[in-house]
């Protein structure tokens, strides 16, 4: 299904920045990236999985509209928003350019990004075990999926997944709502707030000695041949993809909506941050797909861990790790601690991500506190590192700060149900830095 890989210029391996490897903030252009018309007929998927996929979330509107009180047609989505002039400023240079949110830190049951895909998923699974069992048939409203009788049979049925936290979370709400058994694995640092979160919903948290990788690996591991049973793969699920790849659609509905051009003379800007990639790899995908060559997909990585830069910096022949230069993948934004990016993603989008950006811990935390004081947007560090990378692009890219022609898009993937310990830590740490800085 993926791209072959003599695709590829192999000959532009080995050009990963030395800057990258000492955890210096990069803006990195991408060297690999090319015309839509030219790679979207060269990659497995197109449009028509999109809008099928599309089609498919459609049909579930009814059940979770029936399993979640606060889902009142069943769309997830988040709104997108306008940003506060001084956080506009910082970014854009001027006063006139739109700076926007994508606020999927709001997103209805989940509050991240990784419901796109994960739920996503279970949905497609829970169809599939039922449609066998001749319990749905095609055309029929899918809220009788929740009926009890459909249940005991998912309550035979367990989905597994390896998660840094988000996509756990995502996979555990919509699993156990409709009655499946689930099995989160984590890595033994993955954030403890995150694993009593899964435990308190009914899923079985998989704790690792290693990383997220590692605990990726475990997961697929005991989950292979298991009958009755589905792994989530984070790191090469076409499902999930497609899932995050759908979010497309709304941001286009959006913009219109604001009557915000997208075309040659008002070229998109949307900063996504990256962890193995399938959420900013998939949305990518799906924008290029309706918007073209006019959007800019710019990836953010933490320093730490950068992984999707080294990947597309290497090419895609082989895996590298960010152990691989002399990088300790520890970040305060747990979402993007992964050492080795999806090679699915990577095939996939490698040549249609303009830039990749890292940015340091501190300035997730800066920009952190500010929004909530300035913008009441309630986010984890992860889901701040677009407003430090977009003020990096900005300013590195000549001609687009001050461009009130642009459109900037800022996704924000997580935060609105941190508990409130932790924001409270979040921004006590922000304040220390915004005092040691003088600001
Ligand atoms: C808050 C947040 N943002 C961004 C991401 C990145 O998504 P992906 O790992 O699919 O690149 C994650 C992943 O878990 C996340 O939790």
């Amino acid at each position: 299904m993926t791209k072959p890989l003599s695709d590829y210029d192999s000959r532009a391996s080995n050009t990963i920045p030395a800057a990258v490897g000492q955890g210096v903030p990069v803006v990195w252009m991408n060297p690999r990236y090319r015309n839509t018309a030219e790679i979207l007929p060269t990659l497995p998927f197109s449009i028509v999985d999109v809008e099928n996929t599309e089609k498919r979330w459609r049909c579930f509107d009814p059940l979770l509209a029936r399993l979640f009180a606060e889902l009142e047609t069943g769309r997830i989505d988040s709104p997108l928003l306008s940003l506060d002039p001084s956080s506009r400023r910082r970014i854009a240079g001027n006063d006139d350019g739109a700076v926007l949110v994508k606020a999927d830190h709001a997103l209805p049951i989940t509050g991240c990004i990784k419901a796109r895909g994960g739920v996503y998923e279970v949905l497609a699974y829970a169809e599939t075990v039922a449609l066998e069992a001749g319990l749905l048939s095609p055309g029929e409203n899918y809220a009788c999926l929740a009926e009890p009788g459909v249940r005991e049979l998912f309550a035979k049925h367990s989905i597994a997944v390896g998660s840094t936290g988000n996509l756990g979370f995502s996979v555990g709400v919509m699993g156990r709502a409709l009655g499946f058994k689930v099995e989160v694995h984590m890595s033994h640092d993955a954030k403890d707030w995150k694993k009593r979160r899964l435990r308190d919903i009914g899923a079985t948290v998989v704790e690792h000695p290693g990383d997220y990788g590692s605990a990726v690996a475990a997961a697929r591991a005991s989950f292979l041949d298991k009958s009755c049973a589905h792994f989530i793969d984070d790191e090469d699920s076409i499902a999930l993809f497609l899932g995050y790849a759908a979010a497309a659609y709304d941001l286009e509905r959006q913009l219109a909506a604001l009557r915000i051009p997208v075309d040659s003379a008002h070229p998109l800007y949307v900063y996504l941050p990256c962890g193995v990639g399938g959420a900013p790899g998939g949305v990518t995908f799906g924008l290029k797909l309706l918007f073209g060559d006019v959007v800019h997909p710019v990836f953010v990585e933490p320093v730490a861990s950068p992984c999707m830069l080294a990947q597309l910096a290497t090419g895609i022949d082989r895996s590298v790790s960010v152990y691989d230069i002399g990088l300790d993948n520890h970040t305060a934004a747990d979402g993007l601690a992964v050492a080795r990016a999806s090679m699915l993603v990577a095939r996939t989008v490698g040549e249609l991500v303009e830039a990749v950006v890292t940015v340091p811990d501190d300035e997730l935390f800066l920009w952190l506190g500010d929004l909530w004081r300035e913008s009441n947007l309630r986010l984890e560090p992860s889901a701040a590192s677009g407003f430090a990378a977009a003020q990096r692009f900005c300013a590195a890219t000549p001609g687009l700060g001050g461009n009130d022609r642009a459109t900037h898009v800022i996704w924000t993937t997580g935060g609105a149900l941190l508990p409130e310990a932790e924001f409270q830590e979040a921004l006590s740490r922000a304040r220390a830095l915004a005092k040691a800085a003088d600001r």
